[in-house]
C-alpha cells in the first residue's frame, strides 16, 4: 500500500551488534561534534515523511558514547533507523508496540543497544539512542518517520522539532509539500519562526506546491532570544489547507491505488441532540473546575439555535439540569450559563451511572434527522456504583447500541485514559487528553470548535469496481475535519470504479437534487473519467 493509514507505533529498535548500553542525559555532549544536523520532510496529499539525519564526530581521544534524540510527533510512526559507522551502516529492527517493551527490557538485559520512543508533552515523543563510537570516529544518524495530516478546524499542521543540543555549522530544515488540487493558504508558524530566526525562513510557493527552508547560521543559532550556548531548540509547524473544488472530494489514482479525501464545506449544518456529562467529583477542586465553568460558558453561547442539549452533573450522584433536552435558543442557554457558574466540587465518582442517564435523556429525545452526542469530562477513575472499567464499556455500549457518538475528554493524569479512550472509540467517538494547565479552558473549547459543526451523519461511503477499502462507514462528519478511504481499484480498470457517499443531512447540497430534507439520501455519485 502507498499509504498506511493505521500506523502502528515503534517502540524499539534493536542492534544486536553493539554492546555498550544506556543511560540517557538530555544534556550537551564534550567532545562530541555534530558536523551537519538536517531535516528533511517531503509531503505529497497529506502524507508526511520526515527524515532526520545527523552526522556526529567523537573528538575525544578514547572510544566514547554518542546519543541521539530526536522529538517527533505523536501520531507519527518510525520507518527506518539506520547507523551509519565507519563506512559500515546498520539499521535497525523496527518492533510493534505490543512487542516492544519487553523486547527492550530484554535487549537491554543482553547488553546491547536499543533506543526507546517515549511521550513528552502534548504533541511530542522523543526517540533515544546511543551507540559507542571509537576515538576519532564518526557516526550518522539517519531517522525515517512518517505520518497522515489530520485536518483539523480547516487545516493541516506539519510540525517539525529540532534540538540539536550544541549549535550546528551545517544546519538545514527542508520542506516540500505538494497537493493535487492545489494549495488553498500556507502559513510557517512555531518559535523557530520568530524574532531573528524568522530570518532564516524562506516560503516559496507555486499553486500546487510549496518550499519551505530553515537554514540559521551558527551565530543565529546562539543569539535568538529563545536561542542559549546550546544552539537553539524548538518547532517548526506549516499550516496549510488545500483547494477544494469537487465538492465529492477529491479522488487521487496512483498505480492501481486510488484514495478518495472527502471534505465537502459546502453544505448547512445539521442540528444535533448533545448531552455535557460533567465530573464534578473532589478531585475537580480548585482550578479544575473553574476552567470547566469557564470553558462550558463559551461551548453553550456556540451551540446553535437548531441544537437541542441537556446538562448532566455528577460525582457518586447524578443530577440533571433540566430532565429534558431542551433547545438551544439564546434564553436557554442563558439559563444554562446561569446554573454553570454554581457547579461545585464534591464526592466520589460515578461514571457508569451518569453516561447511562445522558444515553436516557437522548433516547427520550429521539428527532428525526438530528444525530445524538455525548461528551464527558471526567478527572478521576470511575470509583463509586459500577466502577469496573470493563463493566462500565459493555453497559454503556449496550445502552448506547450504535445510535449516538460518545466523546471523552481526560482531564489531568489521575484519569483511567486507556479506559476512556476505548469507551469512546467503541462508539464511535474519540477521546482527548486535556492537560491540566493554565490554558485547559481553551483546551475544552478547542475540543468543542471540532464538533461544533455537523454537516452528516450515518456516512457510508460506497465504491464499485474497488476493493481493499479502508474504513467506509463514518457516524459523523464535522466540518473541518476530512474523511480519508483507500484501496485498491479491481482489475486495475477504471471503467467500472464509481463512487458514491450516502449520508444524513438536513438537506443535500447537487443543485440538481431536490431538498431531501431529514432523509438518509444518496449524496454524491460521480463516475470519474480518465
Ligand atoms: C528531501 O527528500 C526528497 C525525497 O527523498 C528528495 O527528493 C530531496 O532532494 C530532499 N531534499 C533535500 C534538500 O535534501
Ligand atoms: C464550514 O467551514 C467553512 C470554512 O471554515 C465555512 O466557510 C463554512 O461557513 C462552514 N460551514 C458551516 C455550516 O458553518
Ligand atoms: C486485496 O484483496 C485480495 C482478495 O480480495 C487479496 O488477494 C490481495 O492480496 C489484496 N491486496 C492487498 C494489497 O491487500
Ligand atoms: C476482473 O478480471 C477477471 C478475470 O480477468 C474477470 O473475471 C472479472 O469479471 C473482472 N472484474 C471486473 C469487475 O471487471
Amino acid at each position: 500500500m502507498l499509504f498506511s493509514f493505521q500506523p502502528c507505533i515503534i517502540r524499539i529498535l534493536g542492534f544486536s551488534i553493539f554492546f555498550l548500553c544506556m543511560l540517557l542525559f538530555s544534556l550537551p555532549q564534550e567532545d562530541v561534534e555534530i558536523s551537519s544536523f538536517h531535516i528533511n520532510s517531503t509531503v505529497t496529499s497529506r502524507y508526511a515523511i520526515t527524515v532526520i539525519t545527523s552526522r556526529v564526530k567523537n573528538q575525544h581521544t578514547d572510544s566514547k558514547e554518542i546519543h541521539f534524540e530526536v522529538k517527533i510527533p505523536k501520531n507519527a510512526f518510525i520507518s527506518k533507523f539506520r547507523m551509519t559507522i565507519e563506512g559500515k551502516t546498520y539499521d535497525g529492527v523496527v518492533k510493534e508496540k505490543e512487542a516492544a517493551q519487553q523486547q527492550y527490557s530484554e535487549a537491554v538485559a543482553r547488553g546491547e543497544s536499543a533506543g526507546v520512543v517515549s511521550s513528552v508533552g502534548r504533541t511530542l515523543e522523543e526517540f533515544k539512542t546511543s551507540v559507542t563510537v571509537a576515538a576519532l570516529s564518526k557516526v550518522t544518524f539517519e531517522l525515517t518517520y512518517e505520518e497522515l495530516l489530520q485536518r483539523r478546524h480547516g487545516k493541516y499542521d506539519l510540525l517539525i522539532n529540532a534540538q540539536p543540543m550544541q549549535p550546528v555549522a551545517d544546519f538545514k530544515i527542508d520542506v516540500s509539500i505538494k497537493e493535487n488540487p492545489g494549495i488553498s493558504f500556507l502559513e510557517v508558524k512555531g518559535d523557530l519562526n520568530s524574532g531573528e530566526l524568522a530570518n532564516a525562513v524562506t516560503t516559496t510557493r507555486s499553486g500546487e506546491e510549496a518550499w519551505i527552508h530553515f537554514y540559521p547560521t551558527s551565530d543565529q543559532q546562539t543569539t535568538c532570544s529563545s536561542c542559549t550556548e546550546n544552539g537553539l531548540n524548538g518547532d517548526l509547524i506549516i499550516t496549510y489547507d488545500v483547494e477544494r473544488t469537487n465538492p465529492n472530494g477529491d479522488i487521487q489514482i496512483m498505480n492501481k491505488y486510488f484514495v478518495h479525501f472527502f471534505a465537502p464545506a459546502n453544505l448547512i449544518r445539521t442540528p444535533k441532540n448533545v448531552v455535557f456529562i460533567i465530573d464534578r467529583s473532589g478531585s475537580m477542586y480548585g482550578r479544575k473546575i473553574q476552567q470547566t465553568r469557564s470553558a462550558l460558558d463559551h461551548i453553550l453561547g456556540d451551540l446553535d439555535s437548531g441544537d437541542h442539549f441537556g446538562l448532566i452533573l455528577f460525582d457518586s450522584s447524578v443530577d440533571v439540569w433540566k430532565r429534558e433536552l431542551i433547545q438551544a435558543t439564546s434564553s436557554n442557554v442563558n439559563l444554562a450559563k446561569q446554573f454553570v457558574k454554581t457547579i461545585q466540587d464534591r464526592g466520589t465518582t460515578d461514571i457508569n451511572s451518569a453516561v447511562l442517564k445522558g444515553v436516557e435523556m437522548l433516547n427520550k429525545h429521539q428527532r428525526e434527522g438530528s444525530a445524538s452526542i455525548l461528551i464527558l469530562l471526567t478527572d478521576g477513575a470511575p470509583n463509586t456504583g459500577e466502577s469496573n472499567p470493563d463493566r462500565i464499556r459493555v453497559n454503556v455500549k449496550e445502552a448506547i447500541g450504535k445510535k449516538m457518538s460518545l466523546y471523552c475528554l481526560g482531564f489531568g493524569f489521575d484519569v483511567n485514559y486507556d479506559f476512556l479512550e476505548k469507551m469512546a472509540l467503541e462508539n464511535n467517538g474519540f477521546a482527548r487528553r486535556i492537560y491540566e494547565d493554565s490554558d485547559a479552558s481553551d483546551q475544552l473549547q478547542g475540543f468543542y470548535k471540532e464538533v461544533a459543526t455537523l454537516l452528516l451523519f450515518d456516512l457510508e461511503l460506497l465504491y464499485e469496481g474497488a476493493s481493499n477499502l479502508t474504513e467506509t462507514a463514518y457516524s459523523m462528519y464535522y466540518n473541518g475535519s476530512e474523511i480519508i478511504v483507500a484501496g485498491e481499484i479491481t482489475n486495475n480498470s477504471l471503467e467500472s470504479f464509481k463512487v458514491e457517499v450516502v449520508a444524513f443531512s438536513s438537506r443535500t447540497w447537487t443543485s440538481s437534487t431536490k431538498s431531501t430534507i431529514w432523509r438518509r439520501s444518496v449524496l454524491s455519485f460521480c463516475v470519474l473519467k480518465f
